[in-house]
């Protein structure tokens, strides 16, 4: 078993994607967006990595079913129909609807995973479908890669709090340690120090506490509700779809 945390897509050293399955997590908030849009019927969610590249490829893809939305300093950018809080995904405004996305560090991650096998997008609002997802992966092919999106490049502590609770689900009670990288033994660590209450270490985070600077509390509320947007996130060929639930939660 090959279990491996990487706190930073700077950390993904230069063909470490190569043929691996990752799970990408920037629980704020970029993957919880992600998971709010798909679970409320947007179609595809395209991550573009500068809001210049967004606009061209939403002038590329073209038709009034494409919204651009993301952030640039958290705050919403000028011209975008959408922000990047998961409470402005509602049904009335994704349904349907292709995103192409750009945000600080979330979609800069995503696009970093170029050559894995499989991507996948966690965070606490799919909890118990991406566990599933990466117990499957991890029987079938013994190995499993968690990415944080980090802040600038850096760790964020949301992130790897995020990430030490998919693995700590994943490796269940028996917390078999061989063959987890010490980042991996970090994140499990900081689970044993904060508990299961996901607002705790988000709200301690520099990026919760910014966002909470910027007057988006409820954002990191929402993005502490477990299993609120039970989707399983897939990116593949550029395109962030949602992918049938893994077969042991049907
Ligand atoms: C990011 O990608 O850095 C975040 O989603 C930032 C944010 O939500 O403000």
């Amino acid at each position: 078993m090959k279990l491996d945390v990487v706190f930073s897509p700077l950390g993904l050293l230069p063909g470490q994607a190569a043929g691996r399955t990752i799970f990408v997590i920037d629980i704020l908030r970029a993957s919880t967006v992600i998971c709010a849009a798909l679970h409320h019927g947007a179609r595809a969610v395209l991550p573009a990595s500068t809001t210049e590249e967004a606009l061209r490829l939403s002038q590329t893809i073209g038709g009034p079913d494409v919204l651009l939305c993301g952030e640039q300093g958290g705050l919403p950018i000028p011209g975008f129909a959408l922000g990047n809080s998961p409470l402005e995904m509602s049904p009335d405004a994704v349904r349907g609807r292709t995103l192409v996305m750009t945000t600080t560090n979330g979609t800069p991650a995503l696009l970093a995973t170029q050559g894995a096998a499989a991507v996948y997008v966690a965070a606490a609002a799919n909890l118990t479908v991406a566990v599933a997802c990466a117990q499957d992966a991890l029987d079938a092919r013994g190995e499993l890669v968690i990415l944080c999106a980090g802040r600038e490049r850096a760790f964020a502590l949301d992130d790897a709090y995020a990430a030490g609770r998919l693995l700590a689900a994943v490796l269940g009670s028996g917390r078999k340690r061989k063959g987890l990288n010490d980042a991996a033994l970090a994140s499990l660590d900081l689970v044993r120090r904060y508990g299961t209450a996901w607002d705790v270490p988000l709200r301690a985070s520099r990026g919760g506490s910014d966002l909470a600077a910027l007057g988006f509390d409820a954002d990191i509320a929402d993005a502490a509700r477990q299993d609120a947007y039970p989707v399983l996130p897939m990116y593949h060929e550029r395109r962030i779809t949602a992918a049938p639930a893994p077969a042991s939660l049907l």
